[in-house]
């Protein structure tokens, strides 16, 4: 067990993957156990698992072949009591039968087990900001709200209070302005922000800014000291060509289209590039409840491999998916209407992300916590932050409002109240 300040990882072993064979039938068992030492953090999963199996026989007046192959993949899922393992096998056994009074057999059976530990350092460190300390200079940040990287893991901040996108190089503490202005006055004009809630980067380092209060998306080239509207007209509305205090912002690349949390409007609107106007891919029925509507959406993660939209319904206390061409959503995290802080339960969430397994990636903001969710699982474990305390240690966070995973697993968040970005470094 490790210690690390008061809490302590637990850690988990996966005990092996037991395959035997006999000359004519395959019995695969899979067997994974935990050792949980205490609370938090570490969880397990993505055991592979690969046999292979050789026998023969031999027979003293005739001779008889017999081989067995078989693979075998498990995956399983582990938090902290409770398991779920499942198992496919395929295999292929070719028996013949035996002539002579004597029959040697042998196997030979050799497995090779990978495991990904899904496990964090509780102790955060700050990447970016002032703990606690709110401001304008480079080295600073004012309750910003999320954040993203670029391939080299540059960060962009969008520096609400600031009204500007901070940029950190990796390893510095010293930000620029690459939108907005560096002294954090705030404006409508195209070189001003007004609230920014979120940011995006793309390829060449055009950054694309949800100018919130300004109910607008903003296209800022690299570089540039203004930017272009691609979103919204700037007044707030109901109309295709409007937003009404937009949020979030996700794209999918490939396609070239972004979708905006419009969060009063209580829908998610799609826009393809260059154009003037949006459609609605979800809500726009009304504030609710009710699985054709939304409450407050903030957060929004495109996911491709099911071309779906995770959706943070702020007011709903849940994360909801809304298939694209689908008409209402189905529930991924949280019980409706219901806020909370146990396992199960989110209280006034932000922000929501997947890692490269689609795992879920939950900023609980009201229980200042982080909450981790195995694919199609709706039972978290928290892996940063300490569930309902508020603080500004490395251990603690104070209303986290965004959270990114970067391709090593590390996870990094906005802490918005402590004005500050920390990482949990996976390891
Ligand atoms: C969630 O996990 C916790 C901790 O392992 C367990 O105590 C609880 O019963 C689980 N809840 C559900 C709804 O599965
Ligand atoms: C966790 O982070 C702390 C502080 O940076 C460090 O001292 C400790 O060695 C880390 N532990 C692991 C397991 O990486
Ligand atoms: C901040 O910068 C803008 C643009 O350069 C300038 O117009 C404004 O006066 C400055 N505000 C303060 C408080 O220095
Ligand atoms: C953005 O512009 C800066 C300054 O010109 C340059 O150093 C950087 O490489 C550019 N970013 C990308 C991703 O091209
Ligand atoms: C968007 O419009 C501009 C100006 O007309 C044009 O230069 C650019 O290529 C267009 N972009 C796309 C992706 O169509």
């Amino acid at each position: 067990m490790l210690i690390f300040g008061t809490i302590a990882i637990a850690v988990y072993a996966i005990i092996s993957v037991k395959t035997t064979t006999a000359a004519s039938s395959l019995i695969t068992t899979t067997g994974v156990t935990s050792v949980a030492t205490a609370t938090t953090v570490s969880v397990t999963t993505s055991t592979i698992t690969t046999s292979s199996t050789t026998s023969s026989s031999t027979t003293s007046s005739s001779t008889t072949s017999s081989s067995t192959t078989s693979s075998s993949t498990t995956s399983s899922s582990t938090t902290s009591s409770s398991t779920t393992s499942s198992s496919t096998t395929s295999s292929s056994t070719t028996s013949s039968s035996t002539t002579s009074s004597s029959t040697t057999s042998s196997s030979t059976t050799t497995s090779t087990t990978t495991n990904f530990l899904f496990r964090w350092n509780s102790t955060g460190i700050t990447l970016a900001g002032v703990t606690g300390s709110a401001g304008a200079s480079s080295t600073q940040l004012s309750t910003p709200y999320s954040m993203t990287l670029d391939s080299s893991n540059t960060l962009y901040i969008a520096d609400r209070n600031n009204n500007r996108v901070q940029k950190f190089l990796t390893g510095s503490s010293t930000g620029t302005t690459i939108a907005g202005q560096s002294n954090g006055t705030g404006g409508a004009a195209l070189n001003y922000l007004n609230y920014p809630s979120d940011v995006e980067v793309d390829i060449n380092g055009n950054i694309y800014v949800v100018d919130s209060h300004n109910h607008r998306v903003l296209f800022w080239p690299n570089g540039s000291s203004s930017g272009t509207i691609v979103a919204g007209n700037g007044i707030s509305g109901t109309s295709n060509n409007q937003l009404d205090t937009p949020y979030g912002i996700t794209h999918d690349w490939s396609a070239n289209i972004f979708y905006i949390t419009d969060q009063n409007n209580h829908r998610v609107m799609k826009y393809l590039s260059n154009s003037t106007s949006g459609t609605v891919v979800a809500g726009n029925n009304g504030q609710g409840m009710g699985t054709t509507q939304l409450n407050y959406p903030l957060g929004v993660y495109f996911d491709s491999s099911s071309n779906s939209l995770l959706i943070v319904n702020y007011g709903a206390h849940n994360v909801v998916r809304w298939v694209l061409g689908a008409s209402s959503w189905t529930l991924v995290v949280g019980n409706t209407g219901v806020s909370g802080s146990t396992s199960t339960l989110l209280f006034t969430p932000f922000d929501v992300t997947c890692d490269s397994m689609n795992n879920v990636y939950v900023a609980d903001s009201g229980n200042h916590r982080i909450q981790f969710f195995f694919a199609g699982q709706s039972n978290g474990t928290t892996v940063a932050g300490i569930t309902g305390t508020v603080g500004s240690t490395s251990i603690l966070l104070n209303q986290p409002t965004s959270i990114v995973v970067d391709a090593q697993f590390n996870i990094y968040v906005v802490d918005y109240a402590n004005s500050r970005i920390q990482e949990f470094l996976h390891y």
